[in-house]
């Protein structure tokens, strides 16, 4: 998708030198664009930790490019000590979006099959490459997926808007490209069906405000941002025909972890008659765990997020400002888990499907337990 109408993938090999990935560092979005060069397998580890990088299938596809990191400079004669404990380091970064260790699981599998360490190191280039390029293929299909739903409801309203709410960021910057949430909205622009969207600014961290406004603006989407207790308002009065979230976490039982906050919304689109899809590529999917409010980790935060705001100020310098008493207690909750029985529908690479075991495993025959 274009940033000042300029195509960008979140993620990418350099050039000149493939031992260099590049990314945008998202922390300094919407006000600037900065790339970043990762070098070492420990810029990986920071950049998914601090949230350089963040979504799940992005978080993935960097994991994908920081097993490759490891593998240029693992040992010859310790290759598979170095390379676990590399695999280690990127799973214990960020606890709740599965598309990391299926990432590093993918590649561990990938460099098993070689035998030398030049092999290893090439095959895990290009798995890390195919983990990207797969990710975008299947957004790209979820949002061809997903534009049948706007459609129909652009049918219904005879070619009226169709409001559109969402939260957090599950578009293009989340992912490689494209997005998960965002693409059926991308698609149906693209056709010149009438959308709006309504985008939740997502606390603590912003990134419905700092990104998802931000993305739709630079494709000339119309959107509203609007603070994150509103939606449940906006439902009630007939302003939201359509919710559409993202996922970091959904069980093979259609339970879904996804931004702090989902859960309400989920709540209130039930009690409005609002339907409430999911889009999610299968790399989201766990396809061990049942119980997603039992068993899906839920990743806490510092409290500093809660407490201190940032932003530019009228000058353009960032600033950062504290918004309640220093040591006042917080809690940082970064995610929430949906069960399935509020989801309307999963939105796939493969189609549209119930959030309900059985229908998923027939969508997903491979996984079948
Ligand atoms: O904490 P983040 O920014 O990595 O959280 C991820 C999200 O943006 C959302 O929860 C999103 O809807 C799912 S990720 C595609």
């Amino acid at each position: 998708m274009k940033i000042n109408n300029i195509p960008f993938r979140t993620i990418w090999p350099d050039e000149l030198d493939r031992k260099t990935i590049k990314i945008i560092d998202q922390r300094h979005l919407p006000h600037k664009l900065v790339i970043e060069k990762l070098l070492t397998p420990e810029d990986f580890v920071l950049a998914i930790q601090q949230m350089h990088v963040r979504g799940a299938g992005l978080i993935g596809a960097t994991a994908g490019f920081g097993m490759y990191s490891a593998a240029l400079v693992a040992p010859e004669n310790d290759f598979e000590k170095w390379i676990t404990k590399a695999a280690k380091n990127l799973i214990a970064t960020r606890p709740t979006a599965s598309n990391l260790s299926w990432a590093v699981n993918r590649q561990l599998t990938a460099m098993q099959d070689e035998s030398t360490k030049d092999n290893k190191i090439n095959k895990s280039y290009t798995t890390a490459c195919a983990i990207a390029d797969e990710d975008a293929d299947f957004c790209q299909r979820i949002g061809e997926h997903g534009l049948a739903i706007i459609k129909e409801i652009s049918q219904q309203k005879k070619g009226a808007p169709v409001n559109i709410l969402t939260h957090c960021n599950a578009g293009w910057l989340a992912f490689v490209d494209y997005g998960s949430a965002t693409a059926p909205i991308y698609a149906a622009h693209r056709e010149g069906i009438d959308i709006h969207v309504w985008v939740d600014e997502t606390r603590p961290w912003l990134q419905g405000a700092k990104l998802t406004a931000f993305e739709l603006q630079e494709e000339g989407v119309p959107n509203t941002l609007i603070p994150d207790n509103t939606g449940g308002h906006l439902m009630q009065h007939g302003m939201v025909d359509l919710v559409i979230v993202g996922t970091d976490r959904t069980t093979y039982t259609g339970d879904v972890a996804n931004k702090i906050g989902t859960y309400l919304k989920a709540l209130a689109a039930k009690d409005c008659g609002v339907p409430f899809y999911v889009a999610l590529p299968s790399s989201t999917f766990d396809w061990q765990i049942r119980n997603g409010i039992k068993d899906i980790p839920i990743e806490q935060r510092s409290g500093d997020e809660v407490k201190y705001v940032s932003g530019i100020t009228k000058t353009g310098k960032t600033e950062t400002v504290l918004i309640s008493s220093p040591d006042i207690k917080t809690a940082n909750y970064g995610f929430d888990v949906t069960p399935s029985r509020l989801i309307t529908g999963l939105i796939t690479e493969r189609g549209i499907v119930a959030a309900r075991k059985k229908d998923i495993l027939t969508m997903f025959p491979e996984q079948h337990k």
